[in-house]
């Protein structure tokens, strides 16, 4: 008898600590490791893989990294050049580089800048254009290839209690990209695919193509900080505070 209560005892406590609601996937950091941000940076290194996926471990998803996709991007809406980016499949994401992270355990704040070093886009464009009063629309495929561009990103968590265990969640992360180099900005089909316009204004929009994408830049953080913070708090939702970062 007293053997078999031993024998559940044991059973209960092993399926506890497996039972641990982080997935196996993330590897902790101890909040008093005094290297906290390294073991921080490496853990998410050791993650990139399943980010590129977006299969992050005991049934949490997240959108895919590799390719990542965006069904829509308008830029100048009230403008005379006007364009919409449709369904755009975005490859290099899941090669960022961890240029910095700081962590403050104690005030739950966490700085982070990374470098995409390549991105290469593809999707559909609709451009109107009003040209010497004159309305132009042409749509077709876009083709991008970026380089060097930054995020910077603040994340700042807050506790909170559910029943009597402590949990953490992010308040909107802060997203800023700094522009890197633009190598490719290629519109097929413009002006019912004329050769000479078309090459013509693909060489115009190459020129300005750093001003004509910063317009993406504030509707494009505000969503990509919307869906990392998602993200982030998907992957902390179910673990206490303790699981996060364990003494
Ligand atoms: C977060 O989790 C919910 C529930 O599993 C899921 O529906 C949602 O798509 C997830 N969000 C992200 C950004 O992964
Ligand atoms: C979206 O792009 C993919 C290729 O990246 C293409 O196969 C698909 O047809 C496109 N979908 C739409 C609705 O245009």
């Amino acid at each position: 008898m007293t053997g078999k209560i031993l024998f559940f005892t044991i059973l209960f406590v092993v399926c506890g600590v497996l039972q641990s609601k982080i997935s196996s996937k993330i590897k902790v950091c101890k909040r008093s490791d005094p290297q906290l941000s390294e073991c921080i940076i490496n853990s998410i290194n050791d993650l990139r893989p399943s980010l590129a996926t977006g299969d992050l471990g005991d049934g949490i998803n997240a959108p895919p990294l590799e390719p990542f996709s965006i069904e829509n991007l308008d830029v100048g809406q009230n403008s005379d050049f006007q364009i919409t980016m449709k369904n755009l499949s975005i490859r290099g994401p899941s090669t960022f580089k961890i240029d910095k992270f700081r962590a403050n355990i104690n005030d739950l704040k966490f700085d982070l800048i990374i470098t995409l070093p390549k991105l290469n886009i593809k999707g559909q464009y609709i451009l109107n254009l009003r040209l010497f009063n004159t309305p132009l629309r042409s749509n077709g495929d876009i083709l991008l290839k970026l380089e060097d561009y930054r995020a910077k990103i603040n994340m700042k968590g807050i506790k909170y209690l559910r029943g009597t265990n402590e949990h953490m969640k992010f308040e909107r992360f802060n997203l800023k990209i700094h522009q890197g180099k633009v190598k490719l900005f290629k519109l097929t089909n413009l002006f019912n695919g004329q050769k000479n316009l078309e090459e013509a204004a693909n060489s115009i929009f190459l020129e300005n193509s750093e001003f004509v994408l910063s317009n993406v830049y504030p509707s494009l953080e505000a969503r990509l900080g919307e869906l990392f913070t998602d993200i982030a708090n998907n992957i902390t939702a179910d673990a206490t505070f303790d699981e996060l970062f364990p003494n």
